[in-house]
């Protein structure tokens, strides 16, 4: 279908819905669980100023490549590079960003499935006067065990599913609509009560006050890797949503405001955790866990607690939820676009098969422990190779088809029907698409398959 005439397709009915729909996929775990483990785990603010560097020079360039590569074609991720390369291999990075977006959501779903099960365990008054010891216990128990954590995985599939299910305007941004604005009243209010605790402080220096003797070229590597899964790049999300997207948007315009939207929530999750982790005493570099160890000891001890530990894991299912919609909508367009199926069909058949692998991901974690690969269990290998590998991957080839086959011409096209193109922004962005962006890609990931040693 997707070389000749243009299907009939669904598209954003406002501004405002294309921003909710596009932060709604960046804002997720990646930004509220992985961000400050991350961060803890590679020391801090240096950290993130690297990332910071990351989001500006790659990341927000790649957006805004995403979204015109979308918006240019109205196509699925795959249907998009065969539409606009007709005949050539560029149609595999579109294979890619499937697989990609199958693999992530499989182990998202899990993660997700955790965060409700917290919110249930927080509204039964779950986290009592467990000792750290006896959190942790508690938490790696439920997700080892066989039963309870697949429910909720399911479960999580189920909604994202059922959002998906309605379409474009009626199901993802109607929800995005709703559930953005309630995501950022959540985290203010987290916010408010973590710097205004004793000790809030140094939690703000260890974020904010960088010590570049503690960056690793490992770090590195999880910095750039972290910036594309964080902002839902390099596997077509944003070619998707894009092709959604009506032909009077500013495309440059909301490229940056979904970014600097992500990278605010990312910062305001940091500032509602690290000043709270350090004002009682635990240590920030806990990992994984970070969120379900140490936050529910946090919350037991911090004034107030019951409630704040209610909404911080709503707002984590919430973040999971806006983002769980957009990886499947991948599948499903390339589903319902390349395979002529209808969209429901799609979305039962996509949700279904990623749930499968979802339900493996989780048994990963206990009954399944033993089977590794690179010492990785299923859950750590997904998440390492979609986040560390096909993401940065996607965005290099996604940067050079841009900057190098679609060139600056087409470009100003397309970036012309929805505002004035000023000639030197167009002139910095096309520099970075094809050769910042790439080169720097290409640097890390030769570092990080080991070629040289920057660290
Ligand atoms: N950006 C999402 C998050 O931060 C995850 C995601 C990755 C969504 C890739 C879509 C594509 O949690």
């Amino acid at each position: 279908m997707s070389n000749g005439k243009l299907p009939v397709r669904d598209v954003f009915s406002s501004k405002f819905g294309v921003i909710a729909a596009a932060a709604g996929s960046a804002v997720g775990l990646g930004n509220i669980w992985k961000f400050p483990y991350i961060t803890g785990v590679y020391g801090g603010a240096a950290f993130l100023f690297v990332y910071l560097g990351f989001i500006a020079l790659i990341g927000l360039p790649i957006m805004l490549s995403e979204l015109t590569i979308g918006r240019k074609s109205k196509r699925n991720v795959f249907g998009a590079f065969k539409f606009l390369a007709p005949g050539s291999a560029w149609k595999l990075v579109g294979v890619l960003g499937v697989s990609a977006a199958a693999m992530i959501l499989a182990f998202y779903g899990v993660v997700a499935g955790w965060s409700i099960d917290y919110v249930a365990k927080a509204v039964s008054g779950g986290f009592g006067t467990k000792s750290p010891a006896e959190m942790e216990s508690m938490f790696f128990r439920f997700i080892e065990s066989p039963v309870s954590p697949i429910l909720y995985q399911l479960f999580f599939m189920v909604m994202t599913m059922g959002i998906v299910f309605v379409g474009v305007k009626d199901g993802i941004e109607k929800y995005a609509k709703f559930l953005m604005p309630l995501l950022v009243l959540i985290i203010i209010v987290l916010d408010i009560r973590a710097v205004t605790l004793k000790g809030a402080m140094e939690g703000l220096r260890f974020l904010f006050n960088p010590d570049f003797s503690k960056l690793t070229g490992d770090g590195i590597l999880s910095a750039l890797g972290h910036a594309f899964f964080s902002l839902s790049l390099g596997m077509g999300t944003l070619v998707t949503y894009g092709s959604y997207v009506d032909d009077k948007n500013n495309l440059p315009l909301t490229a940056l405001q979904v970014t600097l939207a992500d990278t605010a929530i990312a910062i305001l999750a940091g500032i509602a955790i690290f000043p709270a982790v350090f004002a009682f005493g635990i240590e920030p570099s806990s990992g994984p866990g970070l969120v379900f160890i140490t936050l529910p000891n946090v919350f037991q001890q911090m004034p107030g607690g019951y409630f704040f530990s209610i909404l911080f894991f709503l707002l984590l299912t919430v973040a999971a939820l806006t983002s769980s919609i957009s990886i499947l909508e991948v599948v499903v367009a390339y589903f319902q676009e390349e395979l002529n199926l209808k969209r429901h069909v799609s979305t039962i058949v996509a949700g279904v098969l990623i749930a499968i692998v979802g339900v493996f991901c989780s048994l990963s974690m206990g009954v399944l422990k033993e089977f590794t690969l690179f010492n990785l269990n299923l859950f750590d290998l997904l998440d390492w190779i979609s986040a560390n590998l096909l993401l940065p991957l996607g965005g290099l080839f996604i940067a050079l088809f841009v900057g190098w086959f679609l060139g600056r011409k087409r470009v100003e096209e397309e970036l012309a029907k929805g505002a004035g193109v000023i000639p030197w922004l167009l002139s910095v962005f096309i520099f970075l698409v094809k050769f910042i962006a790439p080169g720097a890609i290409a640097i890390v990931f030769l570092h990080g398959l080991g070629v040289f040693n920057f660290g």
